[in-house]
């Protein structure tokens, strides 16, 4: 448990916090005296996220959201502000939709969603939570990429190229949005032990993988919060347009 509390007070909106390393943020920002807005698609899951997360303390609240949807997302927004009664000073892009599988397999409706939940959607979040940041004098947006997009694995393409696009997307929002002192950054997590990403791999070989990782483990949800947590705070007040990672050294050695 941290003892800093260097969010005392800012409103953060956390995509995809129902569950694995979304959730893990919040309740990492949450300690740090951030205001929870927890996002999630899931409203069956959401609830009970963010129950533990008041649970603990925590000024949480659930707000289901598409981040799909461009309308969705600029109501969500909206009322993020009028709940805290504060505009919003963090935004964690965090949500995703993954499915891995050979180039063969790919069709039109995985790519779209791979792409509308993980890519598009960063668009939407940022055109609805800028103009707040703004009248607040400043923000600081995280979004999350992966490993994938720099150092891929077999059968995730659409993964990959929606990840590498966080990274793009990422510089070109710093450049746009430093005179409004809204620093963008994107966290770039290794493999995380999450259960959906466990799920990609029988028992042996996820073993193997744990076994060849540099620190002797995968990464666990608290691992990425804590460089979530430095991004949106004061600490990183002269860290914008930059890739943090955050893979126990996986990629180190890897040309
Ligand atoms: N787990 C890993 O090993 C790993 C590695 C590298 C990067 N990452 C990245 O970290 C982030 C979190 O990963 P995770 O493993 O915790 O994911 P997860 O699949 O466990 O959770 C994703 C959350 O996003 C929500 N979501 C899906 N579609 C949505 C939509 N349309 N609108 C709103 N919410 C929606 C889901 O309901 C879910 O709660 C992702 O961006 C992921 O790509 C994860």
């Amino acid at each position: 448990m941290t003892e800093t509390k260097r969010l005392q007070g800012t409103v953060c909106v956390v995509t995809g916090a129902a569950r694995g390393i979304g959730w893990a943020i919040a309740e990492r920002l949450g300690r740090e005296g951030g205001r929870i807005a927890a996002w999630d698609v899931s409203e069956r899951r959401l609830k009970p996220a963010v129950d533990e997360l008041c649970g603990l303390g925590i000024d949480a609240r659930a707000f289901v959201c598409d981040v799909r949807r461009r309308d969705a997302v600029a109501a969500a927004m909206a009322q993020v502000e009028l709940a805290f009664g504060a505009p919003v000073g963090v935004l964690v892009n965090n949500a995703v939709w993954a499915r891995f599988g050979p180039l063969a397999d790919i069709d039109e409706e995985m790519v779209d969603r791979t792409l509308a939940v993980g890519l598009k959607a960063l668009m939407w979040t940022l055109q609805a939570a800028v103009p707040q940041m703004r009248r607040r004098g400043g923000g600081s947006v995280i979004n999350l990429s992966s490993t994938s997009a720099l150092h891929p694995v077999s059968d995730a393409i659409a993964y990959a190229a929606m990840k590498g696009g966080v990274l793009g997307l990422t510089r070109a929002a710093a450049v746009e949005l430093a005179s409004d002192r809204i620093r963008v950054n994107s966290v770039i997590p290794g493999m995380v032990g999450t259960p959906a990403s466990k799920a990609q791999f029988d028992a042996p070989t996820l073993a193997a993988r744990e076994a060849a990782m540099p620190l002797g483990r995968f990464g666990r949800p608290e691992d990425i919060a804590a460089a979530v947590a430095y991004l949106a705070s004061d600490d990183a007040a002269y860290v914008h347009g930059t890739e943090l990672m955050v893979d126990g050294g996986w990629t180190v050695g890897i040309q």
